[in-house]
């Protein structure tokens, strides 16, 4: 049994070590029809109608990507991330692209160097599931947040059958998923009041372990759950569902601080 301690540890070595660039980065050769690429629209989305014009926050930035396509909508932001190596990547990228009003730090997500109400959004993708002292970045997410701003968290649900995979996976991060009941709790404390709660995953949609759960893991399932069904996929719709949002892995909650 490791202490959270250790494990925030643990995964900063893995991601600064053993993770490629590639690996820090949003896929860019997905098809437009792909689930992981209709989630990164989603995001992007988001994005846009939380950050036009406005100051932003990217917690977990890896190689920069979301701030670096979203640079025409945002009018400043920093991204953080305690991995050196990404950060170095996303300056890269971010000179490459001329776009001098985004920032990148090598920051812990739990101790941020920023000033009270900096920010009017803050969010963290994909890098919460990795962070086992998630109730302080989200009191540091809402305390560089301006009133009124607005936080977008993305957490992982530990009764999903995502974290038996991932479980499954030791060579990877640890996953620090949590309870949707949890969730809720933490978004409570902190004071927020929630916006938009979406959910997705109810399959894990990647992976090849455990054998026991191959017949969920093929590509099959995958196809038919990136489906859309009307204006959303239809694995959106399905952990809609209260029942089904119970198991649902991913979790984008909307917030506003009072
Ligand atoms: C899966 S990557 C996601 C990167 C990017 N947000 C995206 O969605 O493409 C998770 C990122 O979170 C960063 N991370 C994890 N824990 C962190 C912490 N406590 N402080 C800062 N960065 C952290 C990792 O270094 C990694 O770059």
């Amino acid at each position: 049994m490791f202490t959270p301690s250790e494990i925030e540890l643990f995964n900063q070595k893995k991601y600064e070590n053993e993770y490629s660039l590639e690996q820090l980065s949003i896929n860019p050769n997905l098809d437009r029809n792909n689930y992981f690429h209709k989630l990164v629209q989603i995001k992007l989305g988001l994005i846009q109608k939380y950050g036009l014009g406005k100051n932003v926050l990217d917690v977990g930035c890896g190689a920069g990507d979301y701030l670096l396509q979203s640079k025409n909508v945002v009018s400043s932001a920093v991204g953080i991330d305690y991995t050196q190596k990404a950060i170095t990547e996303a300056l890269r990228r971010r000179n490459q692209h001329e776009a001098m009003h985004l920032d990148f730090r090598v920051e812990n997500a739990r101790q941020m160097s920023f000033s009270e109400a900096t920010f009017d959004l803050a969010y963290a993708f994909s890098s919460l599931y990795y962070m086992p002292k998630v109730q302080e970045v989200v009191a540091q997410m809402v305390r560089v947040l301006r009133p009124k701003g607005v936080a977008i968290f993305e957490m992982g649900n530990t009764y999903s059958l995502n974290t038996i995979v991932c479980n499954a996976y030791p060579e990877l991060p640890q996953s620090c998923h949590i309870s949707t009941g949890r969730m809720a709790e933490m978004i409570r404390k902190a004071s927020l009041r929630v916006l938009s709660w979406r959910a997705f995953q109810i399959l894990p949609m990647w992976g090849e372990k455990p054998a026991w759960l191959r017949i969920f893991l093929g590509s099959r399932c995958k196809k038919i759950l990136e489906r859309n069904s009307g204006s959303i996929m239809l694995d959106e719709k399905i952990c809609s569902v209260p029942v089904m949002r119970a198991f649902a892995f991913r979790h984008i909650i909307i917030c506003q601080k009072v």
